[in-house]
């Protein structure tokens, strides 16, 4: 995989997707969003890969939003289109994947860029980070996701908060509503997330996937979590994983996933 936009990076059981575009400030134009997605669908194709990291290049942004350059002339169909294109291609795909994403916030993280933390499965930030849904101030409404996801972590009330006041927060305001979970100075940023990825990856990567599954099922219309997590939990004892997992317990072992 050769990228013009990102910078991939695997090493051993983890891989770090870097968005590498520091003097436009990580924004997010077409061609990244492409990219992104050809990375992560191709890592989560890759079974030996666990977890995921994403973070922004430089020490400035993590993603200051999509590239307004590239919309800022869109009608009704072509922003309608922008937007179901950036939830299929990217934010409910990275959501729905089977193999954890971390985003370590590394400094702004606005519009499509916190959209794009939010569709994370967690996120740690670091200390310097701001981060916000300005979208209304440009005379549009946060359109990758913002206006789901921000109420589902920071409750109704700060979310419309948010997004009427088109401010940024601190990190330690994020973390005190719920956005991201730990805040951190920028050298530990990376080193915090991978000690959480290697915590994770000694767990069972088709029980993580499963988990998954019914966690987003909570967040889904239509559907009845409980209902997926029954489905889930089942399947698990039909895997490889349950089978290892459950011996190495009774044989008073560690597991090898
Ligand atoms: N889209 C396109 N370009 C962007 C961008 C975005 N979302 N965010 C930043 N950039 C570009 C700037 O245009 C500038 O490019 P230039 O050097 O060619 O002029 C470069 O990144 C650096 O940004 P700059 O604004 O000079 O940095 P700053 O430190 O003064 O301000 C921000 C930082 C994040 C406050 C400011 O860039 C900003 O408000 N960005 C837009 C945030 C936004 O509204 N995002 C939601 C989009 S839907």
């Amino acid at each position: 995989m050769s990228f013009n936009n990102i910078l991939l990076e695997i090493d051993d059981k983890l891989a770090y997707i870097t968005i590498n575009r520091p003097k436009k400030l990580n924004a997010l134009n077409k061609e990244t969003i492409a990219e992104l997605h050809e990375a992560f669908a191709e890592l989560d194709l890759n079974d030996t890969i666990r977890v995921i990291i994403l973070t922004g290049s430089g020490d400035k942004a993590f993603v200051a939003g999509a590239d307004i350059s590239e919309f800022a002339d869109f009608d009704v169909a072509n922003g309608a289109k922008l937007s179901k294109q950036g939830h299929e291609t990217l934010y409910d795909f990275i959501e729905n994947l089977s193999t954890p994403v971390i985003a370590a916030i590394n400094g702004f993280a606005l519009g499509g860029g916190l959209e794009l933390a939010m569709a994370c499965h967690f996120r740690v930030a670091s200390d310097n980070a701001k981060m916000g849904l300005p979208e209304v101030s440009l005379g549009v409404i946060p359109g990758y996701g913002g206006t789901q996801r921000l109420p589902q972590l920071v409750g109704k009330g700060k979310a419309m908060e948010m997004i009427m006041t088109a401010s940024m927060i601190t990190a330690s305001d994020a973390q005190e509503n719920g956005l991201v979970n730990y805040v951190v100075s920028q050298d530990e940023l990376i080193p915090l997330c991978e000690k959480l990825a290697k915590r994770i990856s000694f767990n069972s990567g088709t029980a993580i996937s499963a988990a998954i599954k019914a966690v987003n099922a909570n967040f889904k219309d239509g559907i009845n979590g409980f209902d997926v997590e029954i489905e889930q939990f089942g399947n698990c004892f039909g895997t490889d994983d349950f089978e290892e997992g459950t011996t190495a317990f009774l044989e008073k072992r560690k597991p090898n996933f």
